[in-house]
């Protein structure tokens, strides 16, 4: 039998950014006097918070995996296992190594720390980081570019990876029948459940149905992609952000040694995860490579998505959490923007998805991503969640976490232990 996997908890750095109060530029009052945090500062902080939070003790970690896309473009900055053993003089000397999938690098270092813990090791340490606000988001997207088939889709737009989610959109509103009001409703709820979250990004922005439904001088459609320019405004992107996360998963003999109890603990069922070719491109309204790595993690534990009453999406665009709802079984194909109308998604919803604002709202910083959402599972069903706490106790929860258009998936089931 498969050695069970517990999370006891974690911590996330604020995610920050244009448009965060405390991100510094150079209109900002302490701008010259304070800089931005680094990576290393990032990693370090989420780190040693983490340990802070679950009281575990860094002496008992056995080894680490840190999920990280572009650190030498960003912070010429790589060997980032080596940057993790530096977090703290405990983990000097252990096994440290980063993983890297694009967008899904963090679900990438908790996929292998879910197979050390199977194949024997008691006591893992997770973390993401991604710092991206170095360089303009113009110069960004050209780093974020090389999780596209860089040589044939780089051309596509300046912002390459808004244009083949614009292209994404334009297809998937026409098959459909979506609008842009279906889908501005993302954003909505993305910004509305931000603002209630302190960590957040856009944790002071606010965003109304009227502004996200449609392009205007506030809310531009920016790319100079003429095709695929009207499917994408500025409200319907997740942010450039600078942000870490780090948890810690343990096996039963683990979290004992630890000190807790399994209700201090969520279990993590199973990880679906699926990669698709690079080269290839699938059915533009559909995200198939998310539905293989959900139809794995339903199997694996015999769960369906009835079961599912908390959720956490990669919504890298507005666009794509719909079309995660369908992937994940949540919504039948070209049904997902009923969810959002019908408020099913909301956090006082029968199915609550990304409670702490997503990607477009909480924040992207891009190796994190997928070491946050299992945090936020935790967070919500340990009721660690403050002003955007669900008021249901979820006892079934799932993670999706996708790196490139569609390509390297890991998504997760986990159940609350009372
Ligand atoms: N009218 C017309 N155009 C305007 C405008 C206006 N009022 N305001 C801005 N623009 C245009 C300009 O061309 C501007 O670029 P330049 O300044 O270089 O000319 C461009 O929009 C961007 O404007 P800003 O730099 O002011 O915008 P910003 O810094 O606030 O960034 C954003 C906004 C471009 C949407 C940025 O948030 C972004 O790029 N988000 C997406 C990030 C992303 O792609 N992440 C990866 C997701 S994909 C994934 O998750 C999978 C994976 O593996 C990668």
């Amino acid at each position: 039998m498969s050695r069970r996997v517990f999370i006891i908890g974690g911590a996330h750095t604020p995610y920050i950014g244009k448009g965060h109060p405390d991100f510094i530029w150079k209109n900002h009052p302490d701008f010259g006097k304070r800089e931005n945090p680094s990576l290393e500062d990032l990693l370090a902080k989420a780190v040693l918070d983490a340990f802070a939070a679950t009281g575990a003790d860094p002496e008992q970690i056995e080894r680490g995996y840190v999920g990280n896309f572009v650190g030498e473009l960003f912070s010429k900055q790589g060997h980032l296992g080596a940057a993790l053993a530096g977090c703290h003089p405990a983990l000097a000397n252990k096994p440290m190594t980063r993983t890297e999938g694009a967008c899904a690098s963090g679900g990438l270092a908790l996929a292998c720390a879910v197979d050390a813990i199977r194949a024997g090791a008691d006591s893992i340490l997770v973390a993401g980081a991604e710092m991206q606000t170095s360089e303009s988001a113009r110069v960004g997207a050209d780093y974020l570019a090389r999780a596209a088939d860089y040589k044939r889709q780089r051309s596509i737009d300046d912002f390459t990876f808004p244009a083949l989610f614009g292209r994404r959109s334009k297809f998937y509103q026409e098959r459909f029948g979506v609008t842009g009001e279906d889908i501005g409703r993302a954003a909505v709820k993305a910004y509305a459940n931000a603002n209630k979250n302190p960590l957040a990004h856009m944790r002071a922005r606010k965003m109304d149905l009227a502004t996200a439904a449609a392009s205007s001088e506030k809310n531009p459609c920016f790319l100079q992609n003429a095709e695929y320019a009207p499917y994408i405004r500025m409200s319907d992107c997740s942010q450039v952000s600078d942000g870490a996360s780090a948890l810690i998963l343990v096996s039963e003999a683990g979290l004992r040694a630890m000190g807790k109890r399994e209700s201090d603990a969520i279990e993590l069922l199973a990880l679906g995860q699926s990669v698709s070719s690079l080269f290839v491109d699938g059915d533009p309204t559909e995200l198939s490579t998310v539905k293989h790595a959900a139809q794995k993690a339903y199997a694996a534990t015999g769960l369906n998505p009835g079961s599912v009453n908390l959720a956490e999406v990669h919504d890298c665009f507005t666009v794509t959490e719909l079309m995660m709802y369908e992937a994940l079984g949540f919504a039948d194909p070209g049904q997902g923007a009923a969810l959002l109308r019908d408020g099913v998604t909301e956090i006082g919803g029968r199915l609550p998805v990304n409670t702490g604002g997503g990607l477009v709202g909480f924040g992207h910083p891009v190796g994190a991503t997928g070491v946050k959402q299992p945090l936020e599972i935790f967070r919500q069903m340990k009721g660690l969640c403050g002003g955007y706490q669900v008021p249901n106790q979820p006892k079934v929860g799932m993670t999706a976490n996708m790196g490139g258009d569609d390509r390297t998936v890991v998504v997760g089931l986990y159940r609350n232990l009372e």
